[in-house]
């Protein structure tokens, strides 16, 4: 075999493996032709939260965390940024290129011709308790819809597919609305397609008697924005969940609902929640250094610090702080920004974050504006929900062009009790 290869060998039995190296990654089914013996069931790797396993082959979002590189189908995120907006990069991520003029125009007429949602799932979102979190409303909704387009159960069509693709995208907004409607009790506001995506998320969010909404220019760009750069992140927790579930064949909203429900924990999406929860609980400047001698004691974590892969800085972030700054001069500066300003100061310097490479993520400064746009913690993380949910839909896509897709089945190592006979109760000893 060629250089790019790796040899084993076995010292239980001296025997010698080639195994052939493939974009920088062995198979680990090829492990399996290493065995003690006949009888033996061949070699596994153990990878408990898959640290160092690659689940796809995707040609969606390229990711180096230590240069803090993040690009969608090669565009780099800052470009992106710059110049996009959330339905034409979500067109590139369905696709995998950009639009043209006359194809984004077509992409907006049919997403925005799938916002209003079928009365059921208006209903069901309406008998949740007022005060129930928007994400579970979210999760509950998603799931939902699947009831209502049983057509999304033929996974094997390629044009059922990008239907579904295209009512996700359109209502995850509208439920997106009207699980923050439903938290305040304010009557339902219903899409209105003279608007834009996020024009009419935002008018769905906010119009009260108003007869015509027109959105404020800086935090409709500035949520086109935050919605482009929570659109991918490739095999995070919520991604892989959405691989997971579909693998099975089951329909994209069960498993959108699925990945939305791994996205709601505290340390995936729904930090930026937790962070600003964190902020409140500090309450003032001068309590920060107190906070973060906890964290170092391990008493508490810096929500919004750290993450799997980002390294060295989550270029997400950056974008994001530097925004942060064109929202406050519209909404006024986040009564928590010196806080967050001094956690931040601190972290970025003291030793125990520094060795630890824990650096400020996408969720530590999201908060922040979600909070100067009077939005209630409880809705962030639907706010990220919303635009990963193309991310989700596109890595569904991919996958399921595959040819040779396989339902997902990790292995375990067994650590329980060997074979033993079923004991009558009384014969049970306490
Ligand atoms: N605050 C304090 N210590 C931390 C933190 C933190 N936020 N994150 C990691 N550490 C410490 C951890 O205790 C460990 O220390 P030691 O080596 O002494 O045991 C070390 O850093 C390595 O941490 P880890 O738990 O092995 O890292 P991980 O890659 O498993 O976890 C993470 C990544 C994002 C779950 C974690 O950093 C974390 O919980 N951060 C806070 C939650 C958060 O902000 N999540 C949002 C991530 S970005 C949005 C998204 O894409 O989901």
């Amino acid at each position: 075999m060629g250089s790019d290869s790796l040899t084993i060998v076995d010292n239980r039995t001296g025997q010698k493996y080639e195994i052939p190296i493939v974009d920088g990654t062995i198979r680990a089914i090829d492990l399996r032709a290493i065995k003690k013996d006949k009888e033996d069931f061949g070699l596994l790797t153990y990878d408990p939260a898959l640290l160092n396993t690659a689940t796809a082959r995707s040609a969606i979002t390229f990711l180096d965390g230590e240069k803090g590189i993040l690009r969608y189908r090669g565009y780099p995120i800052e470009q992106l940024a710059a110049h996009s907006t959330f339905m034409e990069t979500a067109y590139l991520l369905i696709f995998g290129q950009l639009p043209t003029a006359t194809q984004l125009e077509k992409w907006e007429w049919d997403i925005s011709h799938h916002t209003l949602l079928h009365t059921n799932a208006q209903k069901l979102i309406e008998s949740f308790r007022h005060s129930a979190h928007p994400m579970s409303v979210f999760i509950g909704a998603i799931s939902a819809l699947g009831s209502l387009y049983p057509d999304a159960r033929d996974t094997a069509c390629v044009e059922c597919r990008l239907l579904q693709a295209q009512r996700i995208i359109a209502k995850v907004a509208t439920i997106g609305a009207f699980t923050y409607r439903l938290n305040q009790g304010w009557p339902m506001n219903y899409p209105d397609d003279e608007l834009g995506y996020v024009g009419n998320y935002l008018r769905m969010m906010f119009r009260m008697t108003e007869h015509k909404y027109v959105p404020n220019p800086v935090l409709e760009r500035a949520i086109n924005v935050l919605f482009i750069l929570h659109a991918d992140h490739e095999q995070n927790c919520s991604t892989s969940t959405m691989r997971v579930i579909g693998s099975s064949q089951a329909d994209p909203y069960s498993a959108l609902a699925g990945a939305a429900a791994a996205l709601y924990g505290p340390l995936h999406g729904g930090a930026n929640e937790a962070v600003l929860l964190m902020l409140e609980q500090i309450g003032s400047v001068r309590n920060v250094p107190g906070f973060i001698d906890k964290v170092k004691k391990g008493e508490a974590k810096l929500m919004g610090f750290g993450h799997r892969v980002y390294k060295n800085f989550d270029p997400r972030g950056q974008i994001i702080k530097k925004m942060a700054h064109e929202v406050f001069e519209v909404t006024g500066a986040s009564p928590l920004q010196d806080i967050a300003l001094e956690l931040e100061r601190i972290a970025l310097h003291d030793d125990y974050f520094v060795s630890r490479k824990l650096y400020p993520n996408v969720d530590f400064y999201s908060g922040l504006i979600y909070q100067a746009m009077n939005l209630p913690t409880n809705i962030f993380t639907v706010m990220f929900a919303i635009p990963r949910s193309v991310g989700w839909i596109a890595q569904w896509m991919e996958m399921m062009r595959e040819d040779d897709l396989k339902i997902v089945r990790p292995r375990q190592i067994y650590v329980g009790e060997g074979a033993r006979d079923y004991v009558p109760i009384e014969s049970r000893k306490a």
